[in-house]
């Protein structure tokens, strides 16, 4: 059977973007014209994911608030005659099921997932970073081709994969390919957050999984690891080292990770969305151009 049940965690604190994320969920903040989480579900429903279960936490309402259908607001577009703004609601109509369990205490991506559990039982599924958008307005169909591999090649997980500058591998987790990495390939391991010189590849983890059940039983047995989290990474570690199959397939061309968890790239991301936008990049690119001439 395939996979249609995706796993959204939107629990953590975003501390990184303090004060933006002091009293709003960094999964809100726009990016262009649309918060990160909805081009998120909108790439999950694109590859098929009919369920998604949100992982919440303190602060976090005006996420489930986002994808509620809000008749006032409708009902106010339709009395005032703005009927033409409709069609930017048209996403509350997603063909996407909605479900939000809570993460109690912030321990960690790994321990969100485990919240996860009774909800998902012995499924199989999809996780998504809410904080990640993948490709350039989320056009990215690499969950579809992760969730096809998961199935033909028979894994217990699949995990999304980016080509990172050798430097920048201290902020991921790293994939050690077993052989030649080439776009689908088996894992030998994952490190958390490696040295550039402990890095066995420039291969990072890319906000994208695919699991089996089976990763609950490796969660509940992550101790806490850097920063005194639970770690996704250190549980799939387990689960390759068991003997189990784990993939990694690359994000293919174009189809690069917005990751909007700090400043940095998130800015970046900002502007690389709004130069996109049909009808306000030009301009913006235009006064981009003439500041940067100052
Ligand atoms: P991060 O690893 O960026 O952690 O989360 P964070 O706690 O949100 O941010 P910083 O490090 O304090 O700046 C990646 C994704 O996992 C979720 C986040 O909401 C984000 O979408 N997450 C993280 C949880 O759901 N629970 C956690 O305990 C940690």
């Amino acid at each position: 059977m395939s996979i249609d049940l995706a796993v959204v965690p939107v629990a953590g604190r975003g501390t990184r973007l303090l004060p933006l994320t002091k009293s709003q969920p960094k999964e809100m903040l726009p990016v262009g014209r649309k918060p990160v989480v909805q081009y998120v579900v909108e790439e999950l429903a694109r590859c098929g994911i009919g369920r998604v279960l949100f992982i919440t936490g303190p602060g976090k309402t005006a996420i489930e608030n986002h994808f509620d259908i809000d008749a006032e607001l409708i009902a106010l577009l339709r009395e005032t005659g703005k009927e033409e703004l409709l069609a930017e609601l048209a996403f509350e109509r997603e063909d996407v099921q909605y479900l939000y369990t809570r993460q109690r205490r912030q321990l960690g991506l790994g321990h969100a997932v485990l919240c996860a559990e009774p909800v998902v039982g012995s499924q199989s599924f999809v996780v998504a970073l809410g904080d990640s958008i993948i490709g350039l307005h989320a056009q990215s169909r690499v969950v579809r081709t992760m969730i096809e591999q998961f199935h033909w090649q028979q894994a217990e997980a699949v995990v999304a994969l980016e080509e990172v500058a050798p430097a920048e591998v201290v902020h991921y987790g790293i994939a050690k390919p077993r052989g030649k990495p080439d776009d689908v390939f088996e894992l030998d391991d994952l490190i958390e957050k490696p040295s550039p010189a402990e890095a066995p590849s420039n291969l990072a983890v890319a906000a994208r999984y695919v699991f089996s059940a089976r990763i609950f039983h490796y969660l509940r047995r992550t101790p806490p690891g850097v920063g005194e989290e639970i770690q996704l990474t250190d549980a799939i570690s387990m689960l390759i080292r068991d003997g189990h199959k784990v993939l990694g397939v690359r994000l293919g061309g174009g189809q690069r990770r917005f990751d909007i968890g700090n400043f940095e790239s998130y800015f970046s991301a900002f502007a690389e969305f709004a130069i996109a936008d049909p009808d306000y990049g030009p301009a913006l690119k235009q006064r981009l151009w003439e500041l940067l001439q100052r």
